[in-house]
């Protein structure tokens, strides 16, 4: 091939197209080389080193016994023990002890978050702000308080605040003049009730669960400790059953709440966590410190 090549002398391998089109042999630049061979060998070093050939299920396992499984597990034996130091201290405390100390109280509000999420978010929603027929935690109105103590009964112990169907016991009439007054107690914070429904309120039996002024309380204890039985506070403008309003109330009133023998009933049942056993005691404290500090904890 050589003795037709036209361009002797020259580089190429002979190989020619067209009159002129050749191919050359030229090497490859000496960098371009050195780089290819560093990286042969870095191959060859690193699959010594690590987890690298698929033999079988398993690669082979390399000279340095490194392996993603290992470190996320020494990572995780990290976190453990951290968390061990502050689950050790807890377990003695009360929950005010721990609001008292802020590195704990830290520590505490972002592990009972993920509690949260998995047991209360479904009905008091993510951020404690409550759901349709299911209360808000956010706030600082309480059906039975918001110390830590009566926070801790709720959840352990569960609620069901019970009001009697009013359907048989009131007139047509009556009930009409109690659904407007707790519109009208709602829009003005407890202090525009009509005078009919005020003394409807007080002679019919109402006082008795939502105390003597509608808000819910029937005593007030030192402390901040407030006795209650569950009912809703009618002065406040919050509705504790959506939509709220003249015939929302009026339903309420017809209906009653957490009524067995009567279907039509509002449902209202807080599921007693502690009885059920889907929560530790240590997990309930630190739910109660979370729920205090969702921001209205007294
Ligand atoms: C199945 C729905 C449901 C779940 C789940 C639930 N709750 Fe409740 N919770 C309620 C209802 C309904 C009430 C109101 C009970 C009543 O009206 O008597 C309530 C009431 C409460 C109260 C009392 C509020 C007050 O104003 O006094 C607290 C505190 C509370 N829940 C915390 C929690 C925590 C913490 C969790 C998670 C461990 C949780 N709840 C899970 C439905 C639920
Ligand atoms: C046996 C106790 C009891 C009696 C008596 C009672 N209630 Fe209730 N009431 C409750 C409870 C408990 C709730 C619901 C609170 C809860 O579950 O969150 C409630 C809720 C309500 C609501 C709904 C408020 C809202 O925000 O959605 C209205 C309205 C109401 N009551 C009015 C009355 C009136 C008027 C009377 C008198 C005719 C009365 N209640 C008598 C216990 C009672």
């Amino acid at each position: 091939m050589a003795e037709h090549n036209p361009f002797p002398g020259e580089n190429n391998t002979g190989h020619v197209w067209d009159d002129n089109l050749r191919e050359l042999k030229n090497p490859p630049p000496r960098w371009w080389m050195l780089g290819l061979w560093a990286s042969i060998l870095w191959v060859v070093g690193y699959s010594l080193l690590y987890p690298s050939w698929p033999v079988g299920q398993e690669p082979t396992p390399g000279i340095l016994g490194w392996s993603q499984m290992k470190e996320y597990q020494e990572g995780m034996a990290q976190v453990e023990a951290k968390r061990a130091k502050f689950e050790d201290q807890i377990k003695g405390m009360s929950a005010n002890e721990i609001l008292a100390d802020p590195g704990l109280k830290q520590y505490t509000l972002a592990s009972a978050k993920v509690l949260f999420g998995d047991n209360c978010s479904a009905c008091h929603g993510s951020g404690g702000q409550g759901n349709p027929g299911y209360p808000v935690l956010a706030d600082d109105d309480w059906l039975y308080g918001g110390t830590t103590a009566k926070i801790a009964e709720s959840i352990a112990i569960g609620r069901q605040g019970a009001m009697t169907p009013h359907k048989d016991i009131l007139t047509e009439a009556e009930i009409d003049t109690l659904a407007k007054w707790t519109v009208q107690m709602a829009e003005t914070n407890g202090e525009g009730g009509s005078e009919e429904g005020w003394n409807l309120f007080k002679t019919k039996g109402c006082t008795a669960c939502h105390g003597q002024s509608g808000n819910g309380v029937l005593a007030e204890l030192p402390g901040g400790n407030i006795v209650t039985v569950g009912a809703a506070n009618l002065t406040d403008g919050i509705w504790r059953f959506k939509p709220g309003g003249y015939e929302s109330a009026r339903y309420t009133i017809v209906n009653g709440v957490n009524q067995p023998s009567n279907p039509d009933a509002r449902n209202a049942v807080m599921p007693a966590f502690g009885q059920t056993g889907q929560l530790t005691d240590q997990e309930i404290k630190k739910l109660v410190v979370y729920v205090h500090e969702l921001g209205g904890g007294q």
